[in-house]
């Protein structure tokens, strides 16, 4: 990574903020794109900017920051120029299924709109790269399990979902067109450290140790493949060194270790160290029944292996909850 200057977008955020710090360790020049989207408190991204400026170690010019709306016209383009990127890793974007339904515009803009002002500033900039964060959501809810890359996937259940394919589909076209080297990562529901606070692991956390009822959706039967911040920075940095010899590829990060929403919430008890109060709720539009990530093309073309039981991470990411409420 010594002679890779990449641009990292959304490094304010959960996974941005993790894999500037990968990158950083292994010896690349990072600059790092964020608008400090309202999703979430900026006090949040702050620190976990803070978190990149530190993980430099005050080595001059090894990290930068611009804040910038990659929506707007341009603005991406004319933010990095200067810094002159070998490659770009996309994480920015409106996250999270069920606000989307409230506001498919703001995510068209945010996930689609973005991702073609980063591919049209790519290819300008003559980058060697781009990798973009995709999600299983694409998957929808009709898609067999374990969900494979080779399935159609044209059924999208929620706003999110809807972007994020069609972002694979941009990118697919784009690449078509110009050539560019470009991957497509479909994230399975990543936890950890600095998890995003709207993610069902760092609330249920926060409100069984303040006591308070979690709101179970549906009858604890859904699954999701949890997979831990850290594997998933490994496959972020294996995908950005083996794009160019695929050219187009669509990967996905999962943990192939789906896990019963009911026996999540149990075992988050068990390490917050509470019994969880449960309140029982529908099932909510937009949410997938199952997630399960089929990770043969993954392991052969990326060498990708998910290391961290799912116990494991939840100790990791309860010890820093901790640590950051003081
Ligand atoms: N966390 C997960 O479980 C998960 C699962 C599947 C896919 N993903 C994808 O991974 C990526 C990172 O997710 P995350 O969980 O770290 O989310 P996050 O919200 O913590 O990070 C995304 C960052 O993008 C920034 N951003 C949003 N719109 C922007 C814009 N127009 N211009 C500049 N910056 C903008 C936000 O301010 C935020 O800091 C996203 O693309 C998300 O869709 C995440």
């Amino acid at each position: 990574m010594k002679n890779e200057r990449i641009v990292v977008t959304g490094s304010a955020g959960f996974i941005g903020s993790h894999t500037v710090a990968r990158l950083l360790g292994q010896g690349a020049c990072v600059l790092g794109i964020d608008n400090y989207d309202a999703f979430y408190a900026r006090a949040i991204k702050e620190r976990n900017e803070a978190a990149n400026r530190a993980a430099a170690g005050g080595e001059p010019g090894r990290y930068t920051f611009i804040e910038v709306d990659i929506a707007e016209p341009d603005a991406f383009a004319i933010a990095v120029e200067s810094f002159r990127p070998t490659g770009i890793i996309h994480l920015a974007a409106k996250a999270g299924v069920r606000p989307s339904i409230d506001d498919p515009p703001g995510y068209v803009r945010a996930n689609v709109v973005a991702v073609s002002e980063v591919l049209e500033a790519a290819h300008r900039l003559g980058c060697s790269r781009v990798v973009v964060a995709s999600s299983s959501s694409v998957y929808g809810d009709t898609s067999p399990v374990p969900l494979s890359e080779d399935g159609p996937a044209v059924d999208p259940i929620s706003p999110y979902a809807a972007t994020k394919r069609a972002a694979e589909l941009l990118a697919t076209t784009h690449h078509h067109l110009t050539g560019q080297p470009i991957s497509c990562l479909r994230f399975f529901t990543v936890f950890g450290p600095r998890q995003r606070p709207d993610l069902a692991i760092a609330k249920f956390m926060r409100r069984i140790d303040d006591g308070e009822p979690i709101t179970m959706f549906g009858n604890g039967d859904t699954s999701r493949d949890y997979t831990y911040i850290d594997d998933i920075v490994s496959g972020i940095v294996a995908a950005y060194e083996r794009t160019p010899a695929f050219g187009f590829r669509v990967w996905n990060l999962g943990s192939d270790r789906p896990t019963r929403l009911d026996d999540l919430i149990a075992l988050i008890g068990e390490v917050v160290g509470k019994a969880p109060v449960i309140e029982h709720a529908d099932r909510q539009p937009g949410d997938v029944k199952q997630t399960w990530a089929d990770l043969t093309r993954s392991t052969s073309e990326l060498g990708y292996e998910p290391k961290t039981p799912l116990r494991v991470g939840l100790e990791q990411q309860w010890a820093a909850a901790r640590e950051n409420a003081g």
